[in-house]
This record gives C-alpha cells, structure tokens and sequence, in this order.
C-alpha cells in the first residue's frame, strides 16, 4: 500500500525505524542518485511498512550538508517522499538547546525556524513540478500538527517545549559568541538539519511536524565541550519517550 506519512529519523533516534511493521527495507546505496550517508551512528536505510496503523516511509538516517552534498542532493528524499504520494512529513533530529529550560533530554517542538545554513535547496533552475517557485513560509510547521502533537504529549504526560529552531552548517559545534548571538535572534535550539528539508516540503506545500531531541546545553556561561558522541548518546537515551510519542502521534493523524 502506498505510504501517507513520511518519518525522518535524526542522530541517534532511528530506532523508532525498528518498530515499523510488515517493512520493506531498502539500504540507500541501493537507489539511484541518493546520496550514501558517511555520518556515525546514521544507519542509511529507507524503511516502508506500517507504524501507528498508518503506512509510513522513514528515513533512518538523514544526509548534511556538511557532509559536502549540495543541497538540491541531501533534499531527495523528500521530493522522492512527495511523488510517492506522501503529503505529511514528520522530521527529527538531534539539537543543541539555547534556552535556559532546554536541558539534555528534553523534547522540543518546532514553531518556526531560522535559516542560518547560508545556502537554500530552492535556489536554482525552475520548473513547475517543483513546486511553488516563491514558497509562503508564514506557517512552516503546520498548526494543526503541532495542535496534535502538543495534545498526545498532554495525554501521554510528555513535556514538549515550544522552540524556534536555527540551522547551521555544522560541522563545528558553535563558539560562544555565536550562541550569543544566537540568543539575541531569540533562537530556543540549534542543529545542522531540518531546514532543508523543511523548504522542500513547503515549496510541495507539505505538511510538516519537526521535533527536536535537545542532545545538549548550549549556554555561554556554562559551556562544557560537547562531541558528536554525546549527541547520539543522549539521543538514544530519549528513544523511548520520543518514539512513544512519535507512534501515538502517527496513530491521531
Ligand atoms: N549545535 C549544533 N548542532 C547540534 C548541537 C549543537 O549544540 N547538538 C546537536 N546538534
């Protein structure tokens, strides 16, 4: 059956991967022109099968830009995502939090986002199967979804906060005086994903729900070294909330 919702799993979280049902696997050095993913703890599988009752394609295991892919290429999947039919798009990711309450385990929902990645997958020649040429975003992150996932995480007694999400390139962790300045453009979490992915899906006017795993605290006063192996590390310890939430989240849509 064709899918309905599509699944981006992030660093560390590509478990909830594990808990599809009835699922085709496919590794992406298996399907022409996607990238391969060279991250860590990224797995590189597309999964389709049924989670939630509902039919689902999920990425476990997303490409960076930094990994030195154009933009146009790390987007792919959403673009393959659209043309099979799919008009839900459910994204996570690993993110370091801003914000004074954004502990390392925290699940954060993103309200809106800031592009600080210094490039766009939209740019480029245009053709109108790609969509809209000069995308609305004045609602990224669709109302009713966040409505929805605000009400499970209630239900299932799952602190959510409500983030406004900046994107960078990455590698690099940030410096301090970035994440100052961070803090002045009233940024809540920070991570070197979701973004792209995001353009895509609302230039295909795709209803898109972003969570971020906060991995770890990114405060000036206080800043501890953190390394890419603290990040999947955290983000595996949040695995079960976030896919019990994620499920339930699936389930109600
Ligand atoms: N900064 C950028 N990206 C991240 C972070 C961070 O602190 N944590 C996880 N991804």
């Amino acid at each position: 059956m064709a899918p309905h919702i599509g699944l981006i799993l992030g660093t560390g979280l590509g478990d909830l991967g594990e808990r599809i049902q009835q699922k085709t696997v496919i590794p992406y050095a298996e399907i022409p022109y996607f990238p391969e993913s060279t991250v860590q703890f990224h797995a590189g599988k597309l999964i389709s099968g049924e989670l939630g009752s509902k039919q689902i394609l999920a990425m476990q295991g997303r490409f960076h830009y930094y990994e030195g892919y154009p933009m146009h290429e790390i987007t792919l999947p959403v673009r393959v995502m659209y043309q099979l039919g799919i008009r839900t798009l459910i994204i996570s990711n690993a993110a370091g939090g801003i914000r004074q309450e954004f502990a390392p385990g925290t699940l954060a929902l993103v309200n809106d986002h800031i592009n600080l990645m210094g490039d766009n997958p939209l740019i480029g020649p245009y053709e109108t199967f790609l969509g809209s040429r000069f995308p609305d975003m004045s609602e990224p992150y669709s109302r009713l979804l966040r409505d929805l996932a605000h009400k499970t995480a209630d239900d299932l007694g799952i602190e959510l906060l409500d983030c406004i999400y900046a994107a960078v390139s990455g590698p690099n962790f940030e410096t301090r005086a970035e994440i100052r300045m961070l803090q002045a453009f009233n940024v809540d979490s920070i991570g070197m994903s979701v973004v792209p992915e995001v353009l895509v899906a609302r230039q295909l006017a795709m209803d898109v729900l972003a969570i971020n795993a906060i991995t770890d605290q990114a405060l000036p006063e206080k800043m501890q070294p953190i390394s890419h192996e603290q990040v999947s590390r955290v983000a595996k310890e949040i695995t079960p909330t976030f896919n019990l939430l994620v499920e339930e989240i699936i389930k109600r849509i």
